[in-house]
């Protein structure tokens, strides 16, 4: 039996603090227009030590269970995808599960592989489910991150943080996902992007990450639509196979990627339908191009413009930001994902958009998230980041909102407000 499997529902965490972007490059001497139109970045999300990845996680988790009204009971498996967890050995996912005080009769545990552990997360949910293993039950599959790199690096516009709970399960009302075996992947083993143990910063290989992520995604999109192309999903028709898909959200570690992406999959469909590009093709292109990119993906980067990188989130957020925009023409249409974790792993798949993948009533939710946050100054800024990340939080937690609230032999504490 074919049965329908994804995402019945989303809920999002970000963190309470904001920088303008414009207000970094002044700080650093650097034109503004490096930032909003070379990364495409407005205004990067900040932690302080309360924010940390459990607090992140478990908040995004409380919002999904009280606005969905969902039974505990219901969940067989939490999956947390993150690479900035707590602790060497216990999991997010288990903080979470007792944060959230649910039932003992489930699967708790973490996966890692830099930002791919998400969709590693999902993907995992998605099979579980398929496999009838969950016995009419459903997942939960959190993606949190803190995305750090460093005062004064070249990373550093390129920072972020935030949480996305997922609920999986055989009602996909946001997004169905396409399958069987619908995916298309390239992994490979390369030093683009690490966290060696005992720092707290990435080590980066900027402009060859950005090669990696390329190279990954012509490789997933390959793979992708030739599934896609035998099942009838998609088609040349007159046009390129990607025209198929409504939208197609990135991973996003700055929005600029995005773009870079979505012209490296269009240059594999042109490549495929063996179009000449000479000087005049190149220029229609560019005009084509930029129209796809303004339809398909430009939707997409709504949130991310707006909280940075956010590493195992960034693509949900992207995401998130589609299903929140209200569109009315959105449900029944075909979605395209990218999923790039540095190191690397990646995933091209798709689905498509379900009954409440237009829905008010997130817009509202996620507007209200984003406009309650405040805006700090460079010497705030600079303040959090060069405070130790497990000093004792001052700060109360706001209504449905968990904070860390510091260490007592070795056990990490929270505080739910
Ligand atoms: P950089 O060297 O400071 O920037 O680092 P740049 O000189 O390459 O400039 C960036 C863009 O701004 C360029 O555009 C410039 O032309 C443009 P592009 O050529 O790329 O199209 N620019 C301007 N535009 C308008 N007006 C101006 C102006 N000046 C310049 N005045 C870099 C940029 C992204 C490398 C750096 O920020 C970095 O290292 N970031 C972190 C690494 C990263 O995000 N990599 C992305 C791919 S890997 C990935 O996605 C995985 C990851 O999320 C981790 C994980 O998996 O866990 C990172």
């Amino acid at each position: 039996m074919n049965q329908r499997i994804g995402i019945e529902a989303m809920a999002l965490c970000v963190p309470a603090r904001y920088l303008e972007m414009e207000d970094l490059a002044q700080a650093r001497g650097v034109d503004p227009q490096k930032y909003a139109i070379g990364l495409g970045a407005k205004q990067m999300a900040l932690t302080d030590p309360g924010e940390d990845t459990v607090a992140l996680a478990a908040t995004a988790a409380r919002r999904l269970f009280d606005r969905h009204r969902i039974d505990p009971e219901r969940i067989g498996l939490l999956i947390c995808g993150t690479e900035t967890g707590v602790d060497h050995s216990k999991p997010v996912a288990s903080y979470v599960q007792g944060l959230l005080e649910l039932p003992h009769d489930m699967r708790t545990y973490d996966v890692q592989h830099a930002c791919y552990g998400g969709t590693a997360g999902l993907m995992t949910a998605i099979d579980w489910i398929a496999s009838g293993s969950n016995a009419g039950r459903a997942a939960v599959v959190i993606a949190a991150d803190i995305a750090r790199y460093g005062l004064r690096t070249p990373g550093e516009p390129t920072q972020g943080a935030g949480a996305v709970a997922m609920l999986v399960s055989n009602d996909p009302r946001l997004l169905e996902i396409d399958r069987p075996a619908m995916t298309g992947m390239f992994s490979d083993d390369v030093h683009d992007f690490w966290r060696p143990h005992g720092r707290r910063e990435a080590v980066v290989d900027g402009h060859y990450s950005v090669d990696c992520y390329l190279e990954a995604l012509d490789g997933a999109y390959r793979g992708w639509r030739k599934k896609a192309l035998e099942r009838g999903l998609v088609r040349w028709s007159g046009g390129l196979a990607s025209d198929g898909l409504a939208h197609v959200a990135y991973h996003v570690p700055f929005c600029k990627m995005a773009q870079k992406a979505h012209a490296k999959l269009r240059a594999a469909d042109l490549a495929e339908v063996g179009r000449p590009l000479d000087p005049e093709a190149e220029k229609m292109e560019a005009v084509r191009g930029a129209r796809s990119f303004e339809a398909q993906v430009a939707p997409t980067l709504v949130l991310p413009s707006r909280i940075g990188n956010a590493y195992t989130a960034s693509l949900y957020i992207g995401l998130l930001g589609l299903f929140s925009a209200n569109d009315r023409a959105l449900p029944g249409r075909r979605i395209g994902l990218f999923s790039y974790g540095s190191g690397c792993a990646s995933e091209f798949f798709s689905g498509v958009a379900g009954p409440d993948a237009a829905s008010p009533e997130l817009k509202a939710e996620i507007d209200r998230l984003l406009d309650s946050r405040e805006r700090v100054s460079i010497a705030e800024y600079e303040h959090w980041m060069n405070t130790d990340p497990v000093a004792p939080p001052t700060l109360e937690p706001r209504p449905g909102t968990y904070r860390f609230a510091g260490i007592d032999a070795h056990r990490r504490l929270y505080l739910r407000g």
